[in-house]
């Protein structure tokens, strides 16, 4: 009977090469931030290239991946690991985060601002000139491979104050501001990943940007890159141009009745 091992890094490389299309010189910078392993975080808002800007960074650096969804009910347990109970006892289970640090991967803390700061204290170690990980229950103090890094997000418009990272946190890291790209970047990366033409691409990225601007003026937020490329792969299976910005970049923005039309509106005046 085969068992999937966890500590097998292969499982966890990024095969293929993702779509990744730089903005600026974020990918020499992280590189450079790689070399010496410093701990990166990303901010900015949803769906605008965080996940897939690691993804790709991964895959050209070689390295194995571990990502983890962190929320506000995770526990240090849940990434650095546990004793379980089984039929022979009970044994020690790696979280993802020691897992990581054995391995030599990089680990993806994913909205980490949502996890309690209990939880984030854990990577204090791992983030400065110690780069180890005790594992206080277990008893062992994990000594981090020399590869592994540490990469955290987190959208910086949704944490109140309580929410924040704390300085002695928020220190340990070299950051990237990611945003939605410029309308001529943004339209060339939609165009791309679901492969529609440039002319649509441009038009569905400008209702983005009116809507973006309605951000605090009744959106929390506007329309991500995420939801055009939604739109666009849409438009690609034959669906009319309306009906797709509907159902991919309206409907699931807002429940507000004023700011549904007046994105209706736009989008008529972008496609008849
Ligand atoms: N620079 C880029 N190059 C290629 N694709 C991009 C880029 N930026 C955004 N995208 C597209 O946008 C989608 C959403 O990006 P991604 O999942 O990385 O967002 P995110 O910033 O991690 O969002 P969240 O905070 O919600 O997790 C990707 O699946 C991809 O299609
Ligand atoms: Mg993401």
């Amino acid at each position: 009977m085969s068992e999937i091992n966890a500590l097998d890094p292969s499982q966890y490389l990024i095969k293929d090469e993702p779509f990744y299309r730089p903005v600026a010189d974020e990918v020499e910078l992280f590189e450079s931030g790689y070399a010496s392993r410093m701990p990166i975080m990303l901010k900015g808002p949803t769906g605008c290239g965080k996940s897939r800007f690691v993804e790709y960074m991964a895959h050209k650096l070689g390295k194995p991946l571990i990502t983890v969804a962190c929320n506000e009910d995770m526990t240090a347990s849940d990434l650095v690991g546990r004793f379980l109970i089984d039929i022979n006892g009970t044994r020690w289970q790696d979280g993802p985060l020691t897992v990581a640090a054995r391995i030599g991967a990089i680990c993806y803390l994913d909205e980490v601002v949502e996890a309690r700061q209990d939880t984030t204290v854990v990577i204090h170690p791992l983030t400065d000139h110690r780069r180890v990980l005790p594992l206080d229950k277990k008893g062992e103090l994990v000594e981090a491979h020399p590869d592994f890094q540490l990469v955290i997000s987190y959208n910086p418009g949704y944490q109140s104050m309580m929410k924040d990272l704390k300085q002695s946190t928020k220190q340990r890291f070299g950051g990237f501001r990611f945003d939605y790209p410029e309308e001529a970047v943004e339209a060339d990366i939609v165009a791309k990943e679901a492969e529609i033409d440039k002319e649509t691409a441009e038009k569905l990225v400008q209702i983005a940007q009116r809507s973006r601007n309605l951000k605090g003026h009744g959106l929390d937020e506007g329309i991500s890159t995420r939801l055009l490329v939604y739109a666009a792969q849409l438009i690609n299976k034959g669906v009319d141009p309306k009906k797709a910005c509907t159902m991919a970049l309206i409907t699931p923005l807002t429940d507000d009745d004023d700011i549904l039309d007046t994105l209706l509106t736009t989008v008529d005046t972008f496609f008849e």
